[in-house]
């Protein structure tokens, strides 16, 4: 029960781990910013695969994040400033990754990890930013060094993060070929950048040749693999010399196979990542190189929002099951205020 003495705010609370209807909204403690950090008032998030994974049971909240709302990533206005913050005043217009907590009306973050909101960005946009864009930038240029003219493979295009990493891809120069189960989602991907792309028929070994015919040769340079499991071993046979390729995502399998000797002859680099547990140093470093490459894009208009569907925070089951269903393609926007 709500303290009556502590400001309150509706958020929507994990009343346990299993399926959507775990989720009630409702009245919870307003969070307090500590020395470093900042309240925001959120107006809207988004949903991702990690609230899914927690909201099972299967992902649990990282240090210093609520154990029992979910929500990595806010748009809104900085309320309040706890000690030692400068920089910030309130009414500022943000955007951030978080550890969790954003699918509430409060939430507070380290100052160090919010970026400014370009001017006259709408609200629902501005949600569907941060954890899509910050992931496609880290894993496109600071773990995979992406240059101009490279080629680029975007394993499950057409998601949120994938079609965030296309249009990155793009911008930057690269040439970008994508995959998806759903024929449908190829088209979608082409009018965010992507040149060609597969649908996904089961013989990976179609994909290796077509990986060869659309880079004249050679293969992918940079694979974001946000899929795993048998992409895996795929992003392997069709990577070119030197080839860099990283993880992202499980949602196909945490397990896979490889061919090691591929990896030494073609001197490939496998990398993992992930944003939600890196310390407030690393977000805060992976914030400000997004919003020193990406927000300019963003405000220039070059690169922008890939919204699928938005839900108000009071629906926010339904916005789990319209995500776990695997039908949309792009980001699942939450309108809390
Ligand atoms: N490491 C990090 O920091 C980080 C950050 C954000 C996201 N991620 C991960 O990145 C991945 C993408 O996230 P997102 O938010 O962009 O996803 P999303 O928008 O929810 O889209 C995921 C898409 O993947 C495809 N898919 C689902 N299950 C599949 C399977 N078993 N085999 C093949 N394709 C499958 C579906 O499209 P089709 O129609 O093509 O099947 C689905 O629409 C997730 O694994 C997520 O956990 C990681």
């Amino acid at each position: 029960m709500t303290d009556s003495r502590q400001p309150g705010m509706r958020a929507a609370i994990l009343t346990g781990s299993g399926g959507p209807e775990v989720l009630a909204v409702r009245e919870a403690p307003r969070p307090s910013p500590t020395t470093g950090e900042v309240l925001v008032r959120v107006r809207t998030s988004a949903l991702n695969r990690a609230d899914l994974l927690q909201r099972a049971g299967r992902y649990p909240a990282p240090p210093g994040a609520p154990a029992d709302i979910g929500g990595i990533e806010f748009a809104g206005e900085v309320e309040s400033l706890g000690a030692q913050v400068t920089g910030w005043g309130p009414g500022d217009r943000v955007f951030a990754i978080c550890g969790g907590g954003a699918h509430a009306e409060y939430v507070v973050a380290p100052a160090s990890t919010l970026v400014r909101i370009p001017e006259g960005m709408p609200w629902d946009e501005a949600g569907a930013i941060p954890e899509a864009f910050i992931t496609a930038h880290d894993a496109l240029r600071t773990q995979a060094g992406l240059v101009s003219g490279e080629v680029v493979v975007v394993h499950a295009v057409a998601s949120g993060v994938g079609l965030a990493t296309t249009q990155l891809a793009h911008a930057f120069g690269a040439r970008v070929f994508g995959t998806t189960r759903t024929a449908a989602k190829l088209a979608l991907a082409r009018e965010f950048g992507m040149h060609d792309g597969w649908v996904v028929s089961g013989d990976f070994a179609e994909l290796r040749e077509r990986l060869a015919a659309f880079s004249n040769g050679p293969g992918a340079d940079v694979t974001i693999d946000l899929l795993g499991g048998p992409y895996v071993a795929a992003s392997i046979e069709g990577a070119a010399l030197k080839g860099r390729i990283v993880l992202v995502g499980a949602i196909a399998g945490s397990q896979a196979s490889l061919d090691v000797r591929r990896v030494l002859s073609r001197r490939l680099t496998l990398r993992g990542t992930v944003l939600r547990s890196r310390s407030t140093a690393e977000k805060a470093a992976a914030s400000r190189a997004f919003a020193d490459e990406v927000v300019p894009l963003i405000a220039a208009g070059r690169v922008r929002a890939n919204i699928d569907r938005t839900f108000d925070l009071a629906d926010i089951a339904d916005a789990h099951r319209w995500v776990e269903s695997n039908a949309g393609a792009g980001k699942v926007v939450i309108r809390v205020s």
